[in-house]
């Protein structure tokens, strides 16, 4: 039933997902929990998320959880082909691979819903979109969904403000245990890690233009700083704008930042952040990526419609010839993080997907009562899996006296 690059690779998947099962701790507390209670037994759970080794791992845990794993990629070149044999053979049923067309994408995310889901958990929404479009016909039998990310809360917002949401969906990239620490370091790392691995080139010196200062622009503007690369921060917001340049960076329009720019990184959520006007302005050898959820940060039209030539020169690397300049493009525009390198660290999605793994179960507990609108994490989950990851790291904190919990409470008392 299952559609994958090829089974022969599932040793290698296999061994991708001990490694990280190893390093996820929090996850595995998880695990054994569910393993006792079951909390989905007879649910189908429909994914649309990153196929790689920890996103593997997740689905493996809600699977010894009770639940029947439909599992697709939600980026057509983010899927691992090994990490989707191998779980073909840990009993999912998968349709994805790395490299689909759009219309394979879509054809694959239809596939999980062709299964019936009783829960879907999205990265990036367009699971959850296409069911509230073309298979509305699903929308009752949906118990509710997790979403991932900033772009997915996003859409799913504007829909719940428009009466458009037909069922609950827990808004997973808002807990402070996944945005200030996947967003933030993760992307840091993994963002750094796409450029360097795919180009091999020194950071140390060179100039990094870092669109966008949310969480992502953070983390990618704090470890191209401490790779030493001199850090330029575009904004539209002024007080984010404020933060990066007291937080020591550069802050510029992108028509100035674009002329200064080696080595450029968007992480806006936001379309045509380098177009025509920079890419004429950009320096002989400029790389660019995106570690934005969309390939439509970079517009690649306009550098198609510029370029004179067109050449891969690297594995991920195309080279666009626009006037006797080269403009070096990363993974197509994709997200750099997954196209070009394994994602974020595993001990980071150890926390994101232990937000998703009792995300889920708190749809399946509590649907009936839940409306259709975006929840929030309740601190509660997030203080649960901040101290599990604590304590997986041997760090322990301290505890308020009685005398200090009531110093706080009481307003009369003063100081
Ligand atoms: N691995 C799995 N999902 C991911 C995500 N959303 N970002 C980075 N790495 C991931």
């Amino acid at each position: 039933m299952s559609n994958v690059k090829d089974m022969g690779l599932a040793k290698e998947g296999h061994m991708k997902m001990e490694w990280a099962k190893n390093h996820m701790p929090v996850l595995a507390s998880i695990r054994e929990e569910f393993k006792k209670t079951k909390p989905f037994k007879g649910i189908k759970l429909g994914m649309a998320l990153h196929l790689e080794a920890k996103t593997a791992i997740l689905a493996e845990t809600l699977m010894e959880g009770g639940a029947e794993i439909i599992i697709t990629g939600c980026n057509p070149l983010s899927t691992q082909d090994d990490v989707a044999a191998a779980c073909v053979e840990r009993g999912m049923e998968v349709y994805a691979w790395r490299g689909e067309t759009n219309e394979e994408y879509y054809e694959n995310l239809n596939k999980v819903l062709d299964a019936k889901p009783d829960v879907v958990i999205d990265d990036g929404a367009d699971l959850i979109f296409l069911l509230h479009t073309k298979r509305t016909e699903l929308l009752d039998s949906i118990m509710g969904g997790c979403e991932e990310t900033t772009t997915g809360v996003i859409r799913l917002k504007a829909m719940a403000q428009e009466g458009a949401l037909k069922f609950p969906v827990i808004n997973v990239n808002d807990a402070d245990t996944k945005h200030l620490f996947d967003n933030r370091y993760g992307t840091g790392q993994s963002a750094l890690d796409g450029v360097l691995r795919t180009t091999n080139l020194l950071m140390a010196g060179k100039t990094v233009v870092v669109a966008g200062y949310g969480w992502c622009g953070r983390g990618v503007a704090m470890r191209a700083d401490g790779h030493g690369a001199n850090v330029i921060v575009t904004e539209v917001d002024p007080i984010r704008a404020l933060e990066a340049r007291m937080d020591g960076y550069q802050v510029m329009p992108m028509c100035e930042a674009c002329k200064l720019g080696d080595v450029f990184i968007t992480t806006t959520g936001c379309k045509d952040i380098l177009r025509t006007e920079h890419f004429l302005l950009m320096k002989d050898g400029a790389v660019l990526s995106n570690a934005g959820h969309f390939d439509n940060e970079i517009n690649k039209n306009n550098l198609n419609e510029l370029a004179s030539e067109v050449n891969v020169v690297r594995n991920n690397i195309e080279e666009y010839k626009v006037n006797n300049k080269r403009i070096y493009l990363l993974g197509e525009g994709r997200l750099v993080n997954l196209a070009c390198a394994d994602g974020h660290p595993c001990e980071v999605m150890d926390m994101s997907f232990a937000n998703q793994a009792l995300g889920a179960k708190n749809i399946v507990e509590n649907s009936k009562n839940m409306e259709n609108k975006v929840y929030e994490i309740p601190y509660e989950q997030d203080a649960k899996i901040a101290l599990l990851k604590l304590k997986s790291m041997g760090s322990e904190i301290d505890e308020l006296t009685p005398e200090q919990k009531k110093y706080l409470n009481d307003w009369k008392e003063g100081t």
